[in-house]
């Protein structure tokens, strides 16, 4: 890439950006600071790895980029505009440009609703509804769960019929079927049998790969952050501690915590 590209590039606005985010979680007695002064920028096409110790506000974070918690100062920016305000026309924006992915589909998948209506529900919000037929709802289904791996035969099924790894498909289909811009994805396999999380790393890598998509991945295992992602950004105690291109990062850990992160990693050949 030359250099102006390269300037055009980064002038691009931010996908997602937060200035200054704080957030206090539990009672005014007890609780606990669980973001402190975070200012993120997320560019467009980045594929950005959270990483950080237990309880350091990796998930927290998410929450906020995906307009799920409020915070108690700061600012929180999609393409530019605020999503603190929450105007339910910038929200429903939010929800059909910035999907979540959870760390275990049992808890986020409803167990009475049959996997198409699961997967096809997003399509159902009333704003963007509006020029959308009832055709080009189930063909995007359709597209949707062939995308992920799944048979659209299975539409008709429910939740408890489907292995983890398959329910996780389940809930990544949801997450894509509005055709975000930005895919937030927190721990998506660590629930999941050792043997298949990597069929659904692979499937989420291809994904990203395939629609261009922006990610911000949540992982405290930095091996799995250095194979999806190429930006890092690492939180202790609801601050980013350090954060860069995963290559330097990785070469050059500033952080006490991001050092240890490191040397979890088992040593293989790379
Ligand atoms: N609803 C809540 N009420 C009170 N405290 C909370 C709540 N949710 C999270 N916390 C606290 O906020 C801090 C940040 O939690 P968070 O879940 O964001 O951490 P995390 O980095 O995602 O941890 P993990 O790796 O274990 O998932 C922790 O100290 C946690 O105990
Ligand atoms: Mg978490």
């Amino acid at each position: 890439m030359n250099a102006p590209e390269r300037i055009r590039a980064d002038a691009r606005p931010a996908e997602l950006r937060t200035e200054s985010v704080s957030l206090h979680l539990g009672d005014r007695r007890g609780g606990v600071q669980a973001l402190d002064d975070v200012s993120l920028e997320v560019r467009p096409g980045t594929r950005l790895g959270l990483v950080g110790e237990s309880g350091s506000g990796k998930s927290t974070l998410l929450r906020v980029l995906a307009g799920l918690h409020r915070p108690d100062t700061g600012d929180v920016l999609f393409r530019g505009s605020s999503i603190v305000r929450r105007r339910p026309r910038e929200l429903a924006e939010l929800r059909a440009n910035v999907a979540l992915v959870l760390q275990d589909p049992r808890s986020s998948l409803d167990p009475r609703m049959n996997v198409g209506r699961t997967i096809a529900e997003p399509l159902r919000s009333p704003l963007l509804r509006r020029d959308r037929s009832r055709q080009d709802a189930a063909a995007q289904l359709a597209r949707v769960m062939t995308e992920v791996g799944l048979d659209p035969e299975a539409a008709n099924r429910f939740p408890h019929e489907f292995s983890g790894g398959q329910r996780q498909r389940i809930a990544i289909a949801r997450a894509l079927v509005t055709r975000p811009a930005v895919l937030l994805a927190d721990e998506p396999v660590s629930a999941l049998d050792v043997s298949v999380r990597a069929q659904i790393l692979n499937l989420l890598l291809e994904l990203v790969n395939a629609r261009g998509l922006t990610m911000v991945f949540v992982s405290h295992d930095l091996a799995v952050v250095r194979h999806l992602c190429d930006e890092v950004a690492v939180m202790k105690d609801g601050r980013i501690v350090e954060s860069g291109h995963l290559a330097d990062v990785y070469a050059e850990p500033q952080h006490a915590v991001t050092r240890d992160l490191l040397a979890a990693i088992p040593r293989i050949k790379v």
